[in-house]
């Protein structure tokens, strides 16, 4: 469950909602007190997903592409350069079979689980930013998109990318076919991370939420781009050193590991086998 509240928006959910179950008594007996009937509850359980999201629907990506490919800002034209996009001509099942929902979840962008169809093969647009009917013809064309990196919490956050880079249940499903954009799925009732093996695919985000990283909010989007005009391996935002150096100034290469191999970066010792743990490894 995701708490509409300014106090249990907070990262730390399991500290915020105890507060929050206190406050919301505090608020009752004050309530009581003053001789109102209702119950004045700080933390309601109101979703924070956008209420435009309760009708917009899906568009797909060559509609984004009318207005997103424009000569000084041609997102679409680096999107269509990134493996996401690439997905939709190597789909992991064969024309004309109907794949189970959780192979289908991972690879395509608007799945309806009701009807086994979707609205465009790959991970297009939508696939990250939610439906987008409403911001086409909006006037307020940020309230009516979501831009993972300006949601709040890194719960939220993680959840736009791990929905899919994640090994879990929720409902008994082993995909969050229920998603909604805006959500932290680490904090609904019924979520539970699976077990993994360290630096396996598609599970980054298990490994991710028990990081230090993630506990000073570090997310994906800290790290990764989706679509840029100078694309990285891993579609990182800049090259490996320099990433990582952005934030850890003092551990320079030279300065930290002197003794490294040739062509060593930061993830050779950081991110063994693409383990998104970060551990700090065994000084020698
Ligand atoms: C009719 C034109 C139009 C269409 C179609 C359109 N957009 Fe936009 N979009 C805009 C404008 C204008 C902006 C604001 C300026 C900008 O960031 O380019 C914008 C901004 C955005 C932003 C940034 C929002 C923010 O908070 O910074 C995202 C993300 C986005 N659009 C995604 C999409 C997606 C996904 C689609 C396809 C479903 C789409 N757009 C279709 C015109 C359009
Ligand atoms: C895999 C996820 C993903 C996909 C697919 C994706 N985006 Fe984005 N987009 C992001 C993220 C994350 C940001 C926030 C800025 C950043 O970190 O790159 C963003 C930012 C934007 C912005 C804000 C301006 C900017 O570039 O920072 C626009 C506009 C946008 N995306 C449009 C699109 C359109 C149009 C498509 C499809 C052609 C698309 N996006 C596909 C994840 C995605
Ligand atoms: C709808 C599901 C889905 C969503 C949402 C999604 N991805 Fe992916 N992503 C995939 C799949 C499937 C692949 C595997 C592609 C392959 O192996 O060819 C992939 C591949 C990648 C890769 C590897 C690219 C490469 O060049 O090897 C990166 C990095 C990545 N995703 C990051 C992200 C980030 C960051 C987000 C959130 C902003 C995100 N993804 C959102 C499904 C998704
Ligand atoms: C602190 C930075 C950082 C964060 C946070 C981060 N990544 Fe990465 N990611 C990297 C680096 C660096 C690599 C390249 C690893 C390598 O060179 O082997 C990478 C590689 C990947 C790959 C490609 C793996 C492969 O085998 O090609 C995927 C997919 C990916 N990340 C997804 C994610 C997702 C999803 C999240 C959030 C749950 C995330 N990452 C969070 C830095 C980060
Ligand atoms: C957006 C900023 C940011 C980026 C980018 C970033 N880090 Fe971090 N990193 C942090 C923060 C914040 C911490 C928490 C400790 C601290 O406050 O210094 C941390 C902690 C760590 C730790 C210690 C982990 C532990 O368990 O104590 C390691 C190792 C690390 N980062 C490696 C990396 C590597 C390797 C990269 C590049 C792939 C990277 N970081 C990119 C912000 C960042
Ligand atoms: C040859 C292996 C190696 C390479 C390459 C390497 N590191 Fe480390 N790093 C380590 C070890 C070992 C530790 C733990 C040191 C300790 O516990 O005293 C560490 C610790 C860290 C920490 C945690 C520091 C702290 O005090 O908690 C950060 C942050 C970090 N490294 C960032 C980086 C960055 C950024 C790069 C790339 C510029 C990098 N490392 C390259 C081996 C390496």
């Amino acid at each position: 469950m995701v708490y509409d509240c300014p106090v249990c928006n907070e990262r730390d959910l399991t500290i915020m909602k105890a507060l929050c179950s206190r406050l919301s008594w505090a608020y009752a007996l004050a309530a009581l007190l003053i001789g109102l009937v209702t119950t004045a509850a700080l933390c309601a359980d109101t979703p924070v997903t956008p209420a435009y999201l309760d009708t917009a629907t899906y568009r797909g990506a060559t509609v984004c592409k009318m207005c997103h490919n424009k000569k000084d800002a041609p997102t679409y034209t680096h999107w269509e350069a990134s493996a996401h996009a690439k997905i939709a001509g190597s789909l992991p099942w064969k024309e004309g079979e109907t794949p189970a929902a959780e192979v289908a979840y991972r690879h395509v962008t608007g799945y309806s689980a009701a009807t086994k169809t979707w609205k465009d093969k790959g991970v297009t647009c939508e696939a990250c930013h939610g439906p987008g009917s409403a911001h086409m013809m909006a006037k307020d064309k940020t309230a009516t998109i979501i831009d993972p990196a300006a949601l709040k919490t890194a719960g939220q956050q993680i959840s736009v990318c791990g929905r899919c880079h994640g090994q879990y249940t929720i409902g008994g499903q082993k995909v969050a076919l229920n998603y909604k954009f805006g959500q932290d799925l680490l904090a609904t009732d019924g979520f539970t991370l699976a077990e993994v093996k360290a630096g396996a695919a598609m599970q980054e985000m298990n490994e991710v939420v028990a990081s230090t990283h993630f506990a000073k909010g570090v997310t994906c989007v800290s790290c990764h781009s989706s679509h840029t005009a100078t694309p990285q391996a891993h579609q990182l935002k800049k090259p490996v050193n320099e990433l990582c150096l952005s934030c850890h100034q003092d551990q320079t290469m030279a300065a930290h590991a002197p003794k490294a191999a040739a062509g060593a970066t930061c993830a050779t010792c950081h991110l063994p086998k693409g383990s998104h743990a970060f551990a700090k490894p065994k000084a020698e």
